[in-house]
């Protein structure tokens, strides 16, 4: 017989509350062979920042899931596997939905998932691809760019508005990228991983800004965690001016043999499903698809 789960809904944790819930999570992920509860969300379950509603659903007197909605109506939920098939599922989801979500994520898309998000008429609305290939012989070597292009380092301190414009352009229809600011930037540059000599500018020598600079056509910015053996593809862009030119096969290769020379032996990515061109490049330079995240959400209005 399966019991009704009850829920309990807040905006913040008690730090023991925070634990279960962090425990409940790594025994999923577990059983998953997928986080369920992504970085965000678990520094905002023991931080208590952000404008977060946290669902917790009790069966039996003890935590059997958690699920919570993030200021953007982000939301994530994830059912302990021995409290799974009893309604907690459906019960969180439809909580977060309740309290605003506009999208759940579906970390790896599991057939649970699936399941449940058709049960509760939810769509895909987005698809995020992990892409991932293993170094070879011979990634070490640039490629050549085209004609009338160069490539150097960011220089902390001179490139910062260059770069921002470019990258505001370059994902014009892809808001969470482009809409980075200074801030965000600044945010990024202080992290331990953050490496100039990855951060890979291209220019257009054949023009000169009033300044006297060249032009910045695109861009590859790589990652790689202290110590780790692998790299990640962190963000590629191209200026609209300069797209269709030939530029983002070099450019990815410039990328990966940078990382390729710090002695990595995988390299990641993550690319959204609709980003087509993006997708054709990466599969062109030996990416595969490793695993696929969704969000499912309301089917939008025909
Ligand atoms: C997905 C998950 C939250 C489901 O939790 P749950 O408590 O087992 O789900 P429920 O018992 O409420 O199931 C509701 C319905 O979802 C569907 N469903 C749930 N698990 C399923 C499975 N393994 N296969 C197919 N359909 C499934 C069924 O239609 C089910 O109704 P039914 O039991 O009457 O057939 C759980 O498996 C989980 O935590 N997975 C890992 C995290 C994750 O993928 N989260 C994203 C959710 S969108």
């Amino acid at each position: 017989m399966s019991e009704d789960p009850r829920l309990e809904t807040g905006s913040s944790l008690e730090r023991a509350t925070a634990d279960a819930v962090l425990d409940l999570a790594r025994r999923a992920a577990d059983v998953d062979g997928v986080e369920a509860v992504s970085e965000a969300f678990r520094l905002a379950l023991t931080s208590g920042r952000g404008e977060v509603t946290h669902v917790l659903a009790y069966a039996g007197g003890s935590l059997a899931g958690y699920a919570a909605r993030d200021g953007s109506g982000s939301a994530e939920l994830v059912v302990d596997p021995s409290s799974r098939r009893q309604g907690a599922g459906r019960a969180l989801l439809r909580a977060v939905l309740d309290a605003g979500a506009t999208g759940v994520w579906a970390h790896g898309d599991l057939p649970a998932a699936k399941g449940l998000a058709a049960d509760a008429g939810l769509v895909s609305t987005r698809e995020l691809h992990v892409m991932e290939r293993p170094v070879r012989d011979g990634d070490d070597v640039d490629p050549a760019l085209p004609e009338g292009f160069s490539v150097r380092a960011f220089e902390p301190g001179r490139d910062e508005q260059a770069w921002l414009d470019v990258n505001r352009l370059a994902f014009a229809s892809h808001p969470e990228q482009g809409s980075i600011t200074l801030e965000d930037l600044h945010e990024r540059m202080a992290q331990d991983w953050f490496d100039p000599a990855g951060f890979l500018l291209v220019e257009d020598t054949t023009a000169t800004s009033d300044g006297g600079a060249h032009p910045l056509a695109a861009f590859h910015w790589t990652k790689r965690e202290v110590g780790s053996d692998q790299g990640e593809v962190y963000v590629v862009g191209v200026h609209p001016a300069y797209q269709g030119r030939g530029l983002a096969g070099p450019l990815t290769g410039l990328g990966t043999a940078h990382l390729a020379r710090q002695g990595v032996t995988t390299i990641e990515l993550y690319v959204d499903g609709d980003n087509t061109r993006a997708l054709a490049t990466y599969r062109r330079a030996g990416f595969e698809d490793a695993a696929i995240h969704v969000v499912y959400g309301p089917a939008p209005a025909p």
